[in-house]
């Protein structure tokens, strides 16, 4: 399986955008399993990305930003993963981890939805004892979105969210505006960002 994942990532190779960062994410699916994007496909100055479906355990957190929002999610996910679980034992969790955000007239809001991926061994997650944590199951979907490999701050990321907002919407794709998604593959700031695709 993971051969033919691996298989269609090396197909768009040539064609992608940000090759450098794009490359990074390959390479890690080659190491681990490939949780990232299954195909990447090069759209303009941005790539359109299939994710397969996944399981994820996730939490709402009101923050003031997208970095303390990721914070405080993950602490109450990692607790989940380590026996805070109606089984009381250890879920595998995985990269990427991550956070969707809301826009409301391209502003930010304080509120997020912060995800860490389960392993795919992991037939039936266990529930967790926390409720304001679910685990969920979420369909393949596309997203319009790029990828990322250098760490950087808060206003940055903030950038980089509204300036893909303004480059969809002048291309006119189809695509929802009211949410966004960041996901992190790595600890040194290879990141995915994206809205989703809509229609069809
Ligand atoms: C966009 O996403 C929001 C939040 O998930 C959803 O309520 C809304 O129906 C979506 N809109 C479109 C056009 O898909």
């Amino acid at each position: 399986m993971l051969r033919i994942v691996l298989t269609v990532c090396v197909l768009f190779w040539n064609q992608l955008a940000a090759q450098d960062a794009v490359d990074k994410v390959i390479e890690l699916c080659e190491q681990n399993d490939c949780l990232g994007p299954a195909v990447i496909i090069e759209e303009k100055n941005y790539v359109e990305m299939e994710f397969k479906v996944r399981q994820k355990v996730q939490t709402e957190v009101d923050a003031v930003d997208i970095e303390s929002a990721v914070a405080i999610g993950l602490e109450k996910l990692f607790s989940y993963a380590r026996c805070g679980n109606v089984a009381g034992t250890i879920v595998p969790v995985s990269a990427p981890w991550g956070v969707f955000g809301y826009l409301k007239n391209g502003e930010i809001q304080q509120r997020f939805l912060v995800f860490l991926t389960i392993v795919p061994e992991v037939t039936n997650p266990p529930q967790p004892t926390d409720p304001t944590v679910e685990t969920v199951t979420v369909p393949a979907v596309w997203y319009y979105g790029r990828i990322f490999d250098k760490k950087v701050d808060e206003q940055q990321i903030e950038e980089r969210v509204s300036q893909l907002l303004k480059d969809l919407e002048h291309d006119n794709q189809p695509f929802n505006s009211t949410f966004f998604g960041i996901a992190y593959l790595s600890t040194h700031g290879l990141m995915e960002m994206g809205f989703m695709k809509t229609g069809e």
